[in-house]
């Protein structure tokens, strides 16, 4: 069983890890029905969705920085929102003025809409690919992935463990949304789609510029070279960590009210590096992580580094 927090179960293919309500949606997520001009982000927790997120939002909306300023949850919201939040502790009908799958198929053209959900728990329309909407796929490292997800859960979803203890969640695949790497190949397999594209941390990292180009090509969008300078800077870690439409610092401090015993920074943009595990994770940590990804991507073309 999911051991984060009580009240995630495993469904279908490869144990997938869902929040407890997914159940109830299950029927409503599968018939979701989607259109050719949807843009669906299909990332695992803490790859950096909310940046490329931004991004995404942003170049489908021709770089309409004014209504960037709505919370990101509106502009680009989860897919199986109403199947992760506790309805005791968010009202999300309250929050989005209506009932939340009302909300999803009301969202002006292109729709946005963000998934972490396993390959073969999207909407039946996408796997079939009666519909084919833009979909991105976000990567990075599960080291790194972990890390930000230890402080996400102790921030967010009360975890009191132990980061050891979470490893051996991650690397279990009981953490939310995992098996990590069962979940990411669930994607990497569909990869000859035609309506598929993956990004990486990593690139956004080393060269925000070339990746926006990418996406921008892809969503079939032009960007001239002052936007993409100006997109660049919006999408800076400094910028984003201020700024209250990306970085939910409002849902951090409520949660943060919730769970008093977090000992996490309170923040949802926290460090955004690559590598930071070196420094986070004990030698016998990472030789762990790196013979289960050996494991697990054997046979398969994917580095993620
Ligand atoms: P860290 O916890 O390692 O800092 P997600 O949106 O999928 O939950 O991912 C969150 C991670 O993306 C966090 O990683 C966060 O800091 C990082 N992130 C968010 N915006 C970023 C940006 N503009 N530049 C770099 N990293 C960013």
């Amino acid at each position: 069983k999911c051991e984060v927090r009580s009240g995630f179960v495993e469904v279908g293919e490869d144990n997938f890890c869902v929040p407890v309500y997914y159940e109830k949606f299950e029927k409503a997520i599968n018939q979701f029905e989607v259109r050719d001009s949807d843009v669906y982000i299909v990332a695992h927790p803490k790859t950096g969705t909310t940046w490329a997120q931004e991004m995404i939002w942003l170049i489908v909306n021709n770089l309409d920085y004014e209504g960037a300023h709505e919370d990101i949850l509106k502009r680009f919201p989860v897919l199986e929102s109403a199947a992760h939040i506790d309805s005791e502790i968010v009202d999300l009908s309250q929050f989005y003025g209506c009932d939340y799958m009302t909300y999803l198929n009301n969202l002006p053209e292109p729709r946005c809409i963000k998934t972490h959900l396993h390959w073969s728990l999207l909407p039946e329309q996408i796997r079939t690919g009666s519909k084919k909407p833009k979909i991105i796929s976000v990567l990075r490292s599960p080291e790194d992935t972990c890390v930000s997800f230890y402080h996400h859960c102790k921030l967010i979803e009360g975890y009191n463990g132990t980061f050891d203890q979470f490893c051996d969640l991650f690397l279990a695949g009981r953490s939310c949304y995992g098996p990590f790497w069962k979940s990411v190949l669930s994607v990497w397999k569909e990869r000859h789609r035609s309506n598929i594209l993956f990004i990486k941390y990593s690139d956004m990292k080393k060269d925000l510029s070339t990746v926006i180009k990418k996406v921008a090509k892809f969503l079939g969008r032009e960007i001239n070279d002052d936007a993409l300078q100006g997109l660049v800077k919006h999408l800076s870690f400094e910028s984003m960590k201020k700024n209250p439409a990306v970085n939910f610092q409002s849902v951090v401090d409520m949660f943060a009210s919730v769970y008093h015993k977090t000992t996490a920074p309170n923040v949802f943009i926290r460090r955004g590096i690559v590598g930071g595990y070196k420094s986070d994770m004990t030698t016998d940590q990472i030789q762990k992580f790196k013979a289960w990804t050996k494991e697990n991507l054997y046979g398969f073309d994917l580095d993620v580094e």
